[in-house]
């Protein structure tokens, strides 16, 4: 993915300072530290368990081929938030993201989110993509509020699709944002290249 912008930055929040920068091999173990302090239950919404190592092992890989891009939110030493954005140029969706995000309880409500959902959906225009979704079992009222107040639809949803480690089953939602449209919306605007670096 081609990333036009520019890291790493400071950003202002609630919480203070927090440094945005692109997510490298040298970040692994701040990462798998910053997955271990976040409840099971926040995980649910990606693929694979990201606090195992091995997973975490081929999320690097992923970033290092180009599939993944992942903005880390850091507050002092530690690693607080995570903004993902995953494609495969290579699918029948090539024109299609997904958006990822997952932020540290502790720091929860102070913007860390709202900053990198903001910094990732930027990313994701500045890469091309058409169409952006993203996934969250049904409870996760922030996420979807967030991701409402970026334009997001909800556009299905996937009854208990997913297990916890207790056996519990948990229903997800999936929406959606055609960005091609909302781009040629902000140009009819007469705001060109406005959302993007
Ligand atoms: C979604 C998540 C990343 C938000 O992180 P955050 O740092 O708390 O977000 P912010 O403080 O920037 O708040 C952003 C918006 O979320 C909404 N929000 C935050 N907390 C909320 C709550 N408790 N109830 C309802 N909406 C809430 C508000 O709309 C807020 O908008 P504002 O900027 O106008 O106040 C975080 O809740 C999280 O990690 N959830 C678990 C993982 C998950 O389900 N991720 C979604 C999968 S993509």
């Amino acid at each position: 993915m081609n990333e036009t912008r520019d890291y790493p930055r400071m950003v202002e929040t609630d919480a203070g300072e927090i440094e945005l920068r692109l997510m490298t091999r040298a970040d692994e173990d701040a990462v798998l530290a910053f997955a271990r302090k976040l409840p099971a239950h926040d995980l649910l919404f990606l693929p694979r368990n990201i606090s195992e190592p091995k997973v975490l092992s081929a999320w690097i890989h992923e970033i290092e081929r180009g599939e993944i891009t992942s903005l880390l939110a850091i507050w002092g030493e530690s690693v607080v938030g995570c903004g993902t954005v995953v494609h495969d140029p290579h699918s029948w969706s090539p024109h299609v993201g997904e958006i990822r995000m997952v932020v540290l309880s502790e720091v929860r409500g102070t913007g860390v989110g709202r900053v990198l959902s903001q910094e990732t959906f930027a990313l994701a225009l500045g890469a091309g993509l058409e169409k952006l979704t993203a996934q969250m079992t049904v409870d996760q009222k922030a996420a979807i509020a967030l991701f409402e107040s970026l334009g997001f639809k909800a556009e299905a949803l996937l009854r208990d699709h997913v297990r916890d480690a207790a056996g519990k089953k948990h229903d997800l939602v999936v929406l959606g944002h055609n960005v091609a449209q909302f781009l040629a919306q902000m140009e009819a605007y007469g705001v060109p290249g406005a959302v993007r670096s």
